[in-house]
């Protein structure tokens, strides 16, 4: 179901700009900023009959290597609504925990209801803070936190 992507291949990254640009509009990802991200963080794609509907991509934190940093995530316009987002998230994490990752954070805005509920009531994410003017006046942001396994110094 979902894939990670390694390399700059033209078809799929003109595809991820195409959903990012759908959600985000200027604000959405642009082949600059998903170079980094596919080669040295996470880029997590899901295909339905073999095309790609969403991404999910993320950055290891400098600060708590443990910790990766969800920079944002995307479903096809006419897709959303039927599960896939929950899908594609859960199934990133179980990839992350796989690897050394033992938490997730993200920033979204507070009035994105159907992103807050998705990642709060159905993932289990926490509340952690709320950071008003985050991205300049007006543009305030929750920060949530999900936990995917205790720290391997706690076991
Ligand atoms: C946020 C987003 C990724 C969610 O993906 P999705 O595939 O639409 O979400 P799902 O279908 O998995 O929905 C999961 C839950 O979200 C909520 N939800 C989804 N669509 C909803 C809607 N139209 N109205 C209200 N709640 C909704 C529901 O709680 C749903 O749970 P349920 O299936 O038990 O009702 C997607 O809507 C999207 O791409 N939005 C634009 C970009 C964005 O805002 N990204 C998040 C900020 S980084």
């Amino acid at each position: 179901m979902i894939e990670l992507v390694r390399t700059m291949d033209p078809e799929i990254i003109a595809r991820l700009v195409q959903i990012e640009t759908e959600a985000f509009g200027q604000g959405g990802l642009n082949v600059w900023h998903l170079e980094p991200l596919i080669r040295h963080g996470r880029v997590y794609v899901y295909r339905l009959h073999n095309e790609i509907v969403g991404l999910v991509h993320y950055m290891l934190d400098w600060d708590r290597p443990q910790k990766a940093y969800m920079v944002g995530v995307s479903i096809s316009k006419e897709l959303r609504g039927q599960g896939i987002g929950a899908k594609l998230l859960k199934e990133s994490f179980d990839a992350l925990a796989k690897e050394t990752i033992e938490e997730v954070e993200l920033t979204v805005d507070p009035n994105n209801l159907v992103a807050v509920k998705l990642y709060e009531s159905k993932l289990g994410f926490l509340v952690t803070d709320f950071k008003q003017d985050e991205y300049g006046e007006g543009e305030a942001r929750l920060i949530m936190k999900l936990v995917l396994r205790s720290s391997s110094t706690e076991q």
